[in-house]
């Protein structure tokens, strides 16, 4: 219905990880403005929240997303896409600082490819279709396609999505490195995410912060500057009571207890 919320939130079991879910199954959860711009409510909500440790993000098991709204776009023209800025929020998202884990089921099709791309892990079922199929719309890729997406399967590999329409499924992907893990036919994609979410809540949130701002910087900075600020974070790590706590522990043999301090 109209009032279904286009974003479902609900914590998981544990309590400790958001999970986030599409929820406009008659477009495939094609990524209407409306729609992202309460995805980033939602991740901003859950990023505040201190009692969350990470956040997954899904669809439905139809789609992840089939792409930005076409309906949407269709008369579109450059004056306003330039002056309204356009897709400008779908950046929001790289300044969440919690991880977000995508579990991927069924279309990941051009925005919706590129909305994965930009989170942090990625799962997928062996039937989730992955593409960038902007080229039979007459477009390309807008928000990271032909960029995060060179990075991560290598350039021939993505010329051949983008240029040619190639899509591939959950296990290409994995073969590929554009997820982290396809997992197996039957298995629940996005209790596997969860379960990785609960993971990463159990342990301090100031490193594991720290472990994604510098993971992110290598896709920015040159090698010499990403190594300055991976040491950096390093050294600040030192500053924190988690890091006396953890090899305080270490040393007494028993588990950490951390303050996210
Ligand atoms: C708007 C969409 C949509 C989209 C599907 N729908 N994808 N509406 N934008 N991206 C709608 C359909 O119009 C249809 O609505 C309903 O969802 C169900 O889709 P069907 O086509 O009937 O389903 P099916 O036959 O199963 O085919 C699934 C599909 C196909 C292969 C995924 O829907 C498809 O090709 N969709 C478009 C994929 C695409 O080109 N994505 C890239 C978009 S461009 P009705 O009302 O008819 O029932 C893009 C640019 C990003 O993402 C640029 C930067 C962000």
């Amino acid at each position: 219905t109209a009032s279904e919320p286009l974003v479902l939130s609900e914590k998981s079991s544990s309590g400790k990880v958001i999970i986030l879910r599409l929820n406009r199954p008659k477009a495939l959860n094609a990524l209407s403005s409306p729609l992202f711009d309460q995805l980033n409510i939602e991740l901003e909500k859950a990023d505040a929240d201190e009692s969350v440790g990470a956040i997954v993000l899904t669809g439905s098991d139809k789609a992840f997303a089939a792409g930005a709204d076409i309906k949407e776009m269709k008369d579109k023209d450059f004056a306003t896409t330039y002056k309204n800025n356009f897709l400008g929020t779908w950046t929001r998202i790289g300044a969440i600082r919690k991880p977000i884990i995508g579990a991927v089921s069924g279309f990941a099709l051009g925005g919706g490819c590129e909305l994965a791309m930009s989170l942090d892990m990625l799962l997928c079922t062996p039937g989730a279709t992955f593409g960038q199929p902007e080229i039979t719309l007459g477009i390309i890729p807008g928000a990271g396609g032909t960029q995060r997406l060179t990075g991560l399967i290598g350039k021939p590999r993505a010329m051949e999505m983008v240029l040619a329409n190639r899509k591939i499924d959950g296990k290409t992907a994995e073969a590929w490195g554009l997820v982290s893990r396809c997992v197996a036919e039957g298995e629940d994609v996005v209790a596997e995410a969860v379960k990785i979410g609960d993971r990463i809540a159990g342990y301090g949130a100031v490193a594991v912060q720290a472990g994604k701002e510098a993971v992110n910087g290598s896709l920015e900075l040159p090698l010499e500057q990403g190594l300055r600020l991976e040491r950096r974070l390093f050294q600040s790590l030192f500053a924190t009571k988690d890091q006396k706590e953890g090899m305080s522990a270490f040393a007494e043999k028993r588990k950490p207890v951390w303050s996210h301090l």
